[in-house]
């Protein structure tokens, strides 16, 4: 049977492959962006880096999911992201980066169908990224 939820699935397919996702998805980020690495602060940025992954997959699978809550980090986040000097379409590529990183390790377990869903996923995303309010100026 094909599980109902594509988005999870491949997440529990990726951990499979892999224990951590961290180092593969910023090294994605800091490759096509290299000038993302200096937004970091240069001491303790693993922990911080780590951390930001795991809210922003948290927020993935409740949007994906049963949208209890998790997912409006995604919008409250845009707003502190403009303070850590993060482009708008920087943010809501990050989100791209971590189905391209899945994509990836799945390799022939990646089926069309979880293309199609990922792809849904990320253009909703996007609108929530593009309705986040602006930051008051001061
Ligand atoms: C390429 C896109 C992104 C960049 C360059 C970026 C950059 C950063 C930076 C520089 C920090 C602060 C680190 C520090 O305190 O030293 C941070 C923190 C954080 N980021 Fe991101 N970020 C991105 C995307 C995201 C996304 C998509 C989410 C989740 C929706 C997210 C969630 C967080 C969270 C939860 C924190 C912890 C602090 C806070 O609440 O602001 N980030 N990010």
């Amino acid at each position: 049977m094909a599980p109902t939820n594509l988005i999870e699935h491949s997440f529990e397919l990726a951990a499979e492959h892999c224990e951590d996702l961290t180092p593969l998805v910023y090294r994605r980020l800091f490759g096509a962006h290299p000038e993302a690495e200096a937004m970091f602060r240069s001491e303790g940025s693993e922990l911080v880096k780590g951390s930001m992954l795991a809210l922003a997959i948290d927020a993935i699978l409740d949007f994906a999911g049963e949208r209890s809550g998790h997912f409006r980090l995604i919008e409250c986040e845009v707003a502190s992201h403009d303070g850590y000097g993060t482009p708008r379409k920087l943010f809501g590529e990050f989100f791209g980066m971590i189905a391209d990183t899945l994509r990836e390790l799945l390799g022939s377990d990646w089926s069309p169908e979880m293309e199609q869903a990922w792809r849904g996923l990320l253009v909703e995303i996007d609108e929530v990224v593009a309705q986040s309010e602006l930051p008051i100026e001061g």
